[in-house]
Formats: C-alpha cells, structure tokens, sequence
C-alpha cells in the first residue's frame, strides 16, 4: 500500500464544486498492470464533461477525475520491467487527475525523449480523436470547415486535414485572439460572428467537423450542400442542433466508440503515428497549476480567449 492524492467526485454535478482533493490509500498493484508517478496531466473538455454527469450510465461513483497525462513508471510486473523508469502515458486505466496511477501495462504508451512532457501528456484524447476522424471522415481533395478553432482539437484536425490535401480549411472561432495563430497554420480564420459569411462560405464547403453545436451548428447545417458531410465531435455550446431532411448527413464522433475495438498492437500503432506528427504541429502553450490549485486550473480551462492549456503538475507527495 502506498500514499496516494487524487481529485475525486462522490456526485454529479459542477466541477469546482464536486471535486475534493483527499489522500488515498494505493491498492495492490494488479498482475497485469504498471504503477505510474504522475508529472503532468491536462484539463480538457474531455475531462470535465463526465463530472457534469453527461455520462453517468458508465460512470461508478464516487470516481477520480482526468483521463491523459505523463508520468514515469515506479512498479511493474516481470513481463513489463522493461518500462520501469521509462516516461510513458498511463492511458486506459485509473483516472489520471492523482499522482499514483495504475493503468494496463500493454495500453501503456512510452514516450520518445525528444517530447516535452507538456506536449506528452496532451497526446491522447485530443491528437488521437483528430487522427481517427480524419481516417474516418477523409478531407483530401475537399473544402474543410472546423468549428471552435482555438481549440487543441480543432487546431489539429485543421493542420492535418491540410497534410492529408484538403483544398482549404477555414477555422471559425469564438475569440478573436485565436486569428493569428490560425493564419499561421495556414487555416483561414473567421470569427463566428460573421453570420452572413459563413453562410455563403457552407454552401461551397464539403465537410465540417463540429465540436459546438447550438445555433452555430444549424447556420451550418441550413447551408450546406446536401451531398456535404457534417461531423460532430463536442457540444460546447451546450445546446443541440437540428437535423432536418434537407440537410447534409450528419455522423456523431466519439473516440470511446472507436477504441473498443482497438487491439493492444493497434493502440501502439496509432501513438507510432501520433509522435511525428506532433513533431511538426503548433497547439496552444501550457499554463501549469500545482495540484493543490487545481480550482485555478479549471477556472483558466473556462475563461474565453485563453491561449494556454492548463496542466495539473503532480509532485511525489502533493
Ligand atoms: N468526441 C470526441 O471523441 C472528442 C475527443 C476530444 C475532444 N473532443 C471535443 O473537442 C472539443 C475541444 O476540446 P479541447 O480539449 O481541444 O478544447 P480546448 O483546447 O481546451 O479549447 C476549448 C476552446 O473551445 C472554445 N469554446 C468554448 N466554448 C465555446 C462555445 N460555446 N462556442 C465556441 N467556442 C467555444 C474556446 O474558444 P475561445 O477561446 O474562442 O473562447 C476554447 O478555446 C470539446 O468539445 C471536446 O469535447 C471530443
């Protein structure tokens, strides 16, 4: 058994108010699993959204928060003492929002040295989404729209789809901050204000992927050709949109839908992929809160026009 702190939730409900930080006792670590010291671990919307209970027909209260982050491995079985020592991310077991995390020793992802441990734990959730749409829903040869374009996510599905050939890509963003480092991309900024222009824009664009939902969605969606394709990702909004006959068809995207079938080899396969091209993509910069201030961390996450992604920094003993 070993001391352990994590961010837990006992109900439902607003993050800053349902979390508490507690001590834990870490259990025996299981035959075919890794014991990880956490370092860093991101607050993505991917993270707060089951607190709010959004998923709580899968969801075993009381439970502990996060899902990526980078940590080194402190314990392993015999089969895995290869990565003892090793910085890898903890991905598919605990939640990663503690310092101690057990996590599959065959999901477990090492990391190559030449990535920063601020770019290593953001790897999964938002990289990984972005790769397996853009296998699903391809973008080349196509006019591409994303939605809330000063988002990780959206970054990377912008940069990419334009390495796998898309015609054009246009990021539609809330806060004008986010418009200089689009254009840097390559990607077309337009604030999401511009009604009018993102109307005639829909009508010539191919295919959109959609974390906002809400009216921006139904702009789109009334626009766009019947022969286009509409994915969404995310409600950020927090507001649905319709889907009507004459509208273009629409596919819902989660990654848990598509990692069930995913194989220990394939799982390596896809990270194989991943580090080279976060190589050579830009995302936003990285603000990191000790874990004892991870109310601060989330109310940055919140605050509109944030060019920073917060990072929970774990130390041995929080
Ligand atoms: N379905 C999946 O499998 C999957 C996987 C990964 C991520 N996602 C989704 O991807 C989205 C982005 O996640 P992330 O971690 O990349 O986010 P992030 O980097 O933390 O950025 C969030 C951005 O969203 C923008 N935003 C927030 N509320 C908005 C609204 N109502 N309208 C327009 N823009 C809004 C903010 O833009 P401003 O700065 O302009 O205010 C903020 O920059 C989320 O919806 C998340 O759930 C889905």
């Amino acid at each position: 058994m070993s001391d352990n702190t994590a961010l837990i939730y006992r109900t439902f409900g607003v993050p800053e108010s349902v979390l508490s930080l507690q001590r834990v006792e870490a259990e025996e670590l299981a035959a075919d699993r890794v014991r990880v010291a956490m370092a860093l671990s991101p607050v993505n919307a991917s993270d707060l959204i089951p607190i709010t209970g959004a998923y709580r027909h899968r969801i075993t209260l009381p439970a502990i928060a996060g899902y990526e982050g980078v940590g080194t491995v402190i314990q392993a079985p015999p089969q895995a003492a290869h990565l003892l020592g090793k910085r890898v991310l903890p991905l598919r077991g605990q939640g990663t929002w503690q310092c101690l995390v057990d996590c599959p020793a065959a999901f477990t992802v090492p990391v190559p040295d030449d990535i920063s441990d601020t770019l290593a734990a953001r790897a999964y959730i938002n990289p990984l989404a972005a790769l397996l749409m853009l296998n699903l829903y391809p973008p080349a040869g196509k006019h591409v729209l994303i939605t809330a374009a000063g988002s990780d996510c959206a970054a990377l599905l912008g940069q990419w789809a334009l390495k796998r050939g898309a015609l054009s890509v246009t990021g539609v963003h809330r806060s004008p901050v986010h418009r200089q480092k689009l254009a840097e991309c390559s990607i077309r900024p337009l604030e999401e204000t511009r009604a009018a222009e993102i109307e005639t824009l829909a009508q010539t664009t191919d295919i959109v992927y959609d974390a906002t939902g809400g009216k921006l969605a139904d702009l789109l969606l009334s626009s766009m050709r019947k022969t286009a394709l509409f994915v969404s990702y995310g409600l950020l909004s927090g507001q649905p949109y319709r889907v009507l006959p004459h509208h273009p068809p629409t596919q819902w995207f989660h990654i848990r839908n598509v990692l069930d079938a995913v194989s220990a080899a394939q799982w390596q396969a896809l990270f194989a992929e991943l580090w080279p091209l976060l190589r050579q993509s830009q995302l936003n910069d990285a603000s990191l809160f000790p874990l004892a201030h991870w109310q601060e961390a989330i109310a940055l996450y919140k605050t509109p026009g944030r060019t920073r992604k917060p990072l929970l920094a774990f130390s041995a003993k929080a």
